[in-house]
């Protein structure tokens, strides 16, 4: 650690940890040490679901084992605490940072002072909609628009041959986040095939339970004759299924549902048949990141964007798989 920047990191640090919940393997200081450890500064967007708290495990276990200092900061939903974050970690002169925008627009200007400051960004998981790809050195996570894809690919065959009106419902993740904006238009754009298919509802549930509960509700009371639930994580989905339920009807029979992660409360609610078909969105990218760290400090080249392999199932795979799910 440099001391003539003490004054710098101790401010910073406070700015930090003063975002509540802010928590993980804070090292007390923002630079290289003489070491050579690298400090990785990542905001994460928050604890919503249980994809985000299998992702923050995943991130804070595979920086211990690569011997990187973590700097974590959890933003709580909120953009406005990812900002204030990303500039402490640039005031703190961290060696590498990264972050999972809870939204995707309004990071230039911050991204641009992380650029001049000569700190490489490594976005996860999320994208952000800058025009200029230079803001950052990599993108790595999933395809959001396959996800929605595979999902309306799943309900043309469930319904195939059929020509009876099917009246869809939609529980949308965090309005303006890429996996919302993408798993809705991915699935739009397949269901499209079919002509009997109609959203009748759309609304979003923040990617949290409780709201696709109360969401669910309200669709329910509105809407009495509900063919399908596209939700787009399990978090949700899980409690659209309460509401399904509390309103006496079955869920995965009376209702099909299909929902987007793979967790395992949701793998289990698949293989118990009140979900119909989950599409997977991996959350364990923390060994990933970590070596893309480990090569944009050491600047080399890394892939612009970097994809996540990741696979669909249905109720029976559900069954097999549940045994080795590890989140
Ligand atoms: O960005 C990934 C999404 O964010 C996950 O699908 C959802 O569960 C989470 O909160």
């Amino acid at each position: 650690m440099r001391r003539s920047l003490s004054v710098a990191v101790f401010s910073g640090l406070l700015a930090v940890s003063a975002l509540a919940g802010c928590g993980g393997s804070d090292s007390g200081s923002g630079d290289k040490g003489d070491d050579g450890t690298i400090t990785l500064g990542f905001s994460q967007v928050g604890a919503e679901s249980g994809w985000r708290t299998a992702n923050t495990k995943s991130i804070q276990e595979s920086a211990a084992a690569a011997g990187i200092k973590l700097q974590f900061s959890d933003a709580q939903g909120k953009q406005e605490n990812q900002i204030t974050a990303l500039r402490s970690f640039i005031t703190q002169k961290v060696d590498v940072i990264a972050f999972s925008p809870v939204v995707t627009s309004g990071w230039d200007a911050v991204l641009k002072e992380a650029k001049d400051a000569g700190i490489p960004v490594i976005l996860t998981d999320r994208a952000v909609d800058s025009q200029d790809d230079s803001l950052y050195e990599s993108f790595l996570g999933s395809d959001f628009k396959v996800e929605g894809q595979k999902a309306g690919e799943w309900l043309l065959k469930e319904y195939e041959g059929k020509s009876e009106p099917v009246n869809i419902v939609e529980l949308q993740g965090t309005t303006g986040s890429a996996p919302a904006i993408d798993r809705q238009t991915g699935f739009g754009d397949a269901i499209k095939a079919n002509p009997n298919f109609k959203i009748v509802k759309t609304q979003t549930g923040d990617f949290k339970r409780a709201d696709g509960k109360t969401v669910m509700e309200t669709f329910l009371q509105s809407t009495p004759d509900i063919d399908v639930l596209y939700a787009h994580n399990d978090d949700m989905g899980l409690g659209a299924i309460e509401a399904i339920e509390a309103a006496g009807k079955k869920p995965g029979t009376d209702i099909k549902i299909i929902t987007v992660d793979a967790v395992k409360d949701g793998m289990t609610a698949l293989a118990d048949g009140k979900i119909n078909f989950i599409v997977e969105c991996s959350p364990l990218l923390g060994p990933q990141l970590m070596d893309i760290a480990k090569k944009v400090n050491a600047g080399e080249k890394v892939e612009k964007r970097i994809l996540t392999e990741e696979t669909t199932f249905t109720q029976e795979q559900a069954k097999t798989e549940l045994p080795n799910r590890k989140y």
